[in-house]
């Protein structure tokens, strides 16, 4: 559908309508299954599988990683930025497991996943544990380098590093010619044997050599990281935040861990390690923390139940405080910072007695019922930035401080300009849709357009995945984009005939509603894939452990015995050595006896946790 320059008004100030949005629906064919579905650890939920996306500096090349429908192998395939079909090189990268995070360049790519280390290499983690690697490809496809970011070889004060998974994500700065993964991480030996943290490295873009910058990169930073947001600056450290299991969100740039080093963006209820998937959960951590266009400024957006009641968290001492959540379901909640270290609005409150604990927050929504999902931000410019979430109007929401499950009441995308007020306000309504999702990188394009990948499927959020869900391989993806103003959507119509002239079919998102009714149901289609394949067991135990008295860790052993999706993983575990009965045991004594500050006041999470 073509729009007449005319007919456009500027989004900058009536916000976002449907004619801001172009979609490219099956745009890219993929040489591989795509299996579109992961379930959300513990809950079994179903969330997007991420799909890196990015574009090179010079914006004339782009790449999309996903993950093989076997769950082993990344691939990478080269896009067209301006149809968003497959075209020039594809790339396996063979035994990867996750398909977590992507860099693009103007001579080829980087990409960061997890894989089993080579058989026979000294000192590995056991049972084939994938461990965080960073490859260098060229233009051409040519493998340029292979840098482990974790391992026998890697040096950590706290032990040698594997990732079941590694929720994370990578960025770089052409400025210091140095890309930085942040991701979680499970210590296989030394002083954080079997417990969950995450670490930051710094590799060089030219050598894939591992550097270590004191005040930048990190050993082991946030407990139970349970969300990661990463965006470049022009110096190391750059800017990173994590949200962890005691009941904050932190911006840690400064000090990379989850103490007053840093600033409390937020208070958030835990329990049993979780915090509500703040930055999406399984599969979510990207596209959470986005730089504003040639500009010192960020923004965060996040879902939160906010915070009520605060009081003083004995585990991790004076300073630090715990909530109760004030909403059953979550809000989208904005953060800016002036600079990488420098939050605009109030630091979250640390007053242990306080009534609220969440008034420093920019609500984006302040729904009382509604959930929000899956909360994603990109910079259009140096003051326009696009919020985009998933909203389930009536959830139903069993777990304690994870997400949500009830029928998909559509995705939403929501301008926020900080021209008027550094803190950001939404502009206009929200543009709503039930056909476009966010499940890979949002990227600004050199167009000033912001384009994201998604798989046209029908989307269901009210199953749980390998119960009564299962999902099924697609072997296409579908690109969004969002403009701005009338100079860009102008752009996108000419690229759309660019692309109708070829085989690939592209529509506007006004037209797309009968080639999306036509798309058979994923949720239909039978699939032999199950939970048991998702959840490890180290996770499993892991959260058991996280329960820091005999009676939480009874707890969380009764809620995983009688949860289905605690079925499948103990099926898992019983399939791989233990029994659950043996594993929950286990994972029960360590949660009373494994840690070595033991639980009491002013303890923390084993006795330290990076500095
Ligand atoms: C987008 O189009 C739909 C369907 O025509 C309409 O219901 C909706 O109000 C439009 N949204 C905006 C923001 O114009
Ligand atoms: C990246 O940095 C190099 C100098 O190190 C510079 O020549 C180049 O223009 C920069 N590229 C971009 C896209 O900023
Ligand atoms: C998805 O694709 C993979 C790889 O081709 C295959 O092993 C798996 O069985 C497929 N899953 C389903 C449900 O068809
Ligand atoms: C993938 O790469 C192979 C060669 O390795 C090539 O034959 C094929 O055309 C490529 N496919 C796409 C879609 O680029
Ligand atoms: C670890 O370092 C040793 C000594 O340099 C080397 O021989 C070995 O191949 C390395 N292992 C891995 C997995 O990189
Ligand atoms: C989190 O909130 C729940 C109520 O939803 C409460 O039972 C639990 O104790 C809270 N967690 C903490 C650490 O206060
Ligand atoms: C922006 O944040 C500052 C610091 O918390 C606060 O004083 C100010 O009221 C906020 N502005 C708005 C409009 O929320
Ligand atoms: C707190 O959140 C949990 C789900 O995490 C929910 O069951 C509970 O009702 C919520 N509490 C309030 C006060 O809404």
């Amino acid at each position: 559908m073509l729009l007449s320059l005319s007919s456009i008004v500027s989004a900058a100030s009536s916000g976002l309508t449907n004619s801001s949005l172009t979609t490219y629906v099956d745009s890219a064919s993929l040489n591989f299954n795509f299996d579109p579905v992961k379930a959300a650890y513990w809950t079994g939920y179903i969330h997007h599988r991420r799909t890196p996306f990015a574009v090179s500096p010079s914006g004339d090349a782009a790449y999309l990683a996903y993950l093989d429908g076997s769950g082993t192998d990344v691939h990478v395939q080269q896009i067209d930025p301006t149809t968003f079909a497959a075209t020039g090189i594809n790339v396996t990268v063979s035994g990867g497991k996750e398909a977590g995070g992507l860099v693009a360049q103007d001579d080829g790519f980087a990409l960061l996943t997890n894989e089993a280390m080579p058989t026979g290499t000294t000192n590995a983690p056991a049972d084939n544990t994938p461990v965080p690697v960073l490859y260098r490809y060229s233009a051409t496809g040519a493998q340029q380098w292979k840098t482990w970011l974790g391992g026998p070889n890697v040096t950590d004060s706290e032990g040698h590093m594997a990732a079941t998974d590694m929720n994370g994500d990578l960025v770089y700065s052409n400025t210091t010619g140095r890309y930085a993964a942040y991701t979680v991480v499970t210590a296989y030996d030394g002083d954080a044997d079997g417990h969950f943290g995450d670490a930051i490295r710094y590799v060089e873009d030219t050598t894939g050599e591992l550097v270590v910058i004191s005040g930048a990169s990190s050993d082991w930073g946030c407990s139970h990281n349970t969300g990661i947001a990463l965006e470049a600056a022009d110096a190391a450290p750059y800017a990173s935040i994590c949200a962890e299991d005691q009941g904050g969100i932190w911006l840690n740039s400064q000090g990379q861990g989850m103490s007053t080093d840093g600033v409390k963006i937020s208070n958030e209820n835990t329990t049993n390690g979780a915090d509500g998937e703040p930055m999406g959960g399984m599969s979510g951590s990207y596209s959470n923390l986005a730089r504003f266009q040639n500009s010192d400024a960020y923004i965060f957006a996040w879902v939160t139940r906010g915070a009520i009641n605060l009081y003083e968290n004995a585990w991790m001492g004076e300073g630090y405080t715990n909530a109760y959540n004030r909403t059953n379901g979550r809000n989208v909640a904005l953060a800016t910072f002036s600079d990488k270290y420098t939050m605009n609005e109030a630091e979250a409150s640390s007053t242990v007695g306080a009534a609220s604990g969440d008034s420093q927050i920019n609500w984006l929504t302040t729904s009382t019922t509604a959930d929000q999902s899956n909360a994603h931000v990109a910079t259009f410019d140096g003051s326009n930035a696009l919020v985009s979430w998933e909203e389930i109007a009536d959830p139903f929401c069993e777990y304690i401080a994870f997400g949500c499950r009830g029928t998909f009441t559509g995705s939403y995308f929501q301008l926020v300009s900080t021209s008027a007020d550094a803190n950001g306000t939404a502009v206009g309504e929200p543009l709503v849709k039930s056909d476009v999702y966010v499940s890979g990188d949002m990227v600004t394009m050199a167009d000033g357009r912001i384009c994201w990948p998604y798989v046209n499927m029908d989307w269901d959020l009210s199953g749980v995945v390998g119960w009564s869900y299962t999902s099924s391989n697609v072997t296409s993806m579908s690109f969004a984009c969002m403009s701005l103003d009338a100079t860009t959507s102008s752009s996108s119509s000419s690229s759309t005939t660019a692309a109708s002239s070829s085989a690939v079919a592209v529509q506007a998102s006004t037209s797309s509603v009968a080639a999306q009714a036509s798309t058979s149901s994923l949720a239909a289609q039978a699939s032999t894939s199950s939970l048991a394949a998702q959840v490890s067991t180290s996770s499993v135990a892991e959260v058991v452990a996280a329960a820091s008295s005999t009676a939480a860790a009874e707890q969380a052993a009764t809620t995983l015995a009688t949860s289905v999706v605690a079925a499948s993983a103990t099926r898992q575990v019983s399939s791989s050595s233990a029994t659950s009965t043996q594993a929950v045991a286990a994972a029960t004594t360590k949660a009373t006896g494994g840690h070595k500050s033991g639980g009491s006041s002013s303890g923390s999470w084993f006795g330290g946790f990076g500095w």
